[in-house]
């Protein structure tokens, strides 16, 4: 081979290799999530937020396996609606949840989603 072709053959190898390497890189790269819409007083439903804000903050002691459950029973929206003492517990005296605690920013969007009429 002449010396010209041997240069020219490495500069066709090495410019296929690094195409090759450039498109697993791209292809490596995590899809951009979707921005998922932040949750505000002005948006916020059970499902967006205050479903699991009760699942993980009250759960423990009031879902159906919680120590708690004959006091009070959580499970879903509708037993904390039909319960004026569940709002009565976290916003107003604030006795719960007994041994934790929630954020005030937690609890302005609970506070909002009762004062809309606890939106689904
Ligand atoms: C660590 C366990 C525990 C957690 C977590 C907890 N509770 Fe309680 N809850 C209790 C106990 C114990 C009682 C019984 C009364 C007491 O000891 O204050 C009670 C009583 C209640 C009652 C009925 C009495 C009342 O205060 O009117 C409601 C309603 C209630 N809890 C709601 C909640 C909600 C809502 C949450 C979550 C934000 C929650 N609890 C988290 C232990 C817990």
């Amino acid at each position: 081979m002449k010396k010209q072709n041997v240069i020219f053959s490495l500069a066709a190898i090495t410019a296929l290799l690094f195409a090759c390497s450039k498109k697993q890189a791209e292809e490596l790269k995590p899809a951009t999530p979707t921005d998922p819409t932040p949750v505000t007083t002005a948006n916020v439903t059970y499902s967006n937020f205050a479903g699991a804000l009760f699942q993980t903050k009250c759960s423990s002691c009031h879902g159906s396996n919680g120590a708690i459950a004959s006091v009070w029973l959580f499970n879903g929206i509708a037993s904390i609606k039909n319960d004026a003492r569940v709002v009565n517990a976290v916003l107003v005296t604030k006795t719960m949840p007994k041994g934790g605690t929630i954020t005030a920013s937690e609890r302005a969007l609970l506070q909002a989603w009762v004062d809309k009429g606890m939106p689904e």
